[in-house]
């Protein structure tokens, strides 16, 4: 139940185009019911060229903050009076907060992915991780994996951007490498690895090709999907025995991290859990 509006309450939103599919409203308004905290969340659709305009509103309407998505999360960067150093590093930005007016820019969907994997049991410290893609999605989550696994393996169908954020990532701890996309056909890749983390968008249309042949998957390995529902890849994954993950535990503690950031308290994550359910 959404707590009743009042002369008080305070607003956060999503920022994106198109917003009209996006589950966080539910989830993030069920938080504030849940904490009696008078807040709202809503979805603005806004058009690339109106962000700097809806940036300021942020500060002329006193909101709490906003969550960004797609086309805005790099966009918004020089919009911002401040950026997290990992935001920084990511270069995009899922998450501002309005400190009396100071935009401050964070980052949690990496962090996000980390506490949906760990909470599914699949603790990436110490482990060989392969990781799927190069993109926006990757740099995020390999932030953080590359500070967790013992090694990280890129394999991207565009190979120059494997290369590049190989060697962002390894500025960070050095045990990124990169594999060629050929590479993905045979036996070698996946015997080596014990994790496997989809961050390209394959999966997320009916009839995309698996990002990975599945031939060679075990019941030791753990396969990871950012996309929110489960993908041909997770389910052969899953008839191959090996433990499965989507991306709605990532969906869930985004916005659990972001509501802590936006009212200094706690998230009720069971709440935002069963609000997205
Ligand atoms: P996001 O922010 O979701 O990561 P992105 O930055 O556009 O989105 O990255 C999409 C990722 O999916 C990239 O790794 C992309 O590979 P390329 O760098 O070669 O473009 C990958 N991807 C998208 N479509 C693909 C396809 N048909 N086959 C293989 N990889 C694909």
């Amino acid at each position: 139940m959404m707590a009743e509006i009042s002369g008080r309450t305070k607003i956060a939103a999503l920022f994106g185009c198109p917003v009209e599919h996006t589950k966080s409203p539910r989830m993030q308004n069920a938080a504030f019911a849940a904490t009696g905290i008078d807040g709202c969340y809503v979805a603005f659709s806004v058009p690339p060229q109106e962000l700097s305009g809806a940036v300021q509103g942020i500060r002329s309407f006193g909101m709490l903050g906003v969550n960004l998505t797609i086309p805005h999360k790099e966009a918004v960067l020089p919009l911002l009076d401040e950026i997290d150093p990992e935001a920084q590093f990511i270069g995009a930005v899922n998450t501002i907060v309005n400190r009396s007016g100071r935009l401050c820019g964070f980052n949690t969907d990496g962090r996000g992915f980390m506490r949906s994997l760990a909470e599914a049991g699949i603790a990436a410290a110490g482990k060989r991780v392969l990781m799927l893609g190069a993109g926006g999605a990757a740099r995020a989550v390999g932030y953080y994996l590359a500070r967790e696994a013992s090694s990280l393996v890129i394999v991207n169908r565009t190979r120059g951007k494997a290369d590049q954020l190989a060697a962002d990532l390894n500025r960070v701890n050095p045990v990124v490498s990169v594999a060629d996309h050929v590479s993905l056909a045979s036996p070698a890749l996946l015997a080596e690895v014990d994790v496997v983390v989809n961050t390209t968008s394959l999966g997320l249309k009916e009839g995309d090709a698996l990002p990975l042949d599945t031939t060679y998957i075990e019941p030791r390995h753990a396969v990871c999907d950012l996309i929110y529902h489960k993908t041909p890849l997770l389910q052969a994954a899953s008839a191959k025995g090996a433990t499965v993950l989507n991306g709605s535990g990532m969906l869930l503690w985004q916005g659990a991290l972001a509501f802590e950031l936006w009212t200094g308290q706690a998230a009720p994550v069971e709440v935002m859990r069963a609000a997205l359910e």
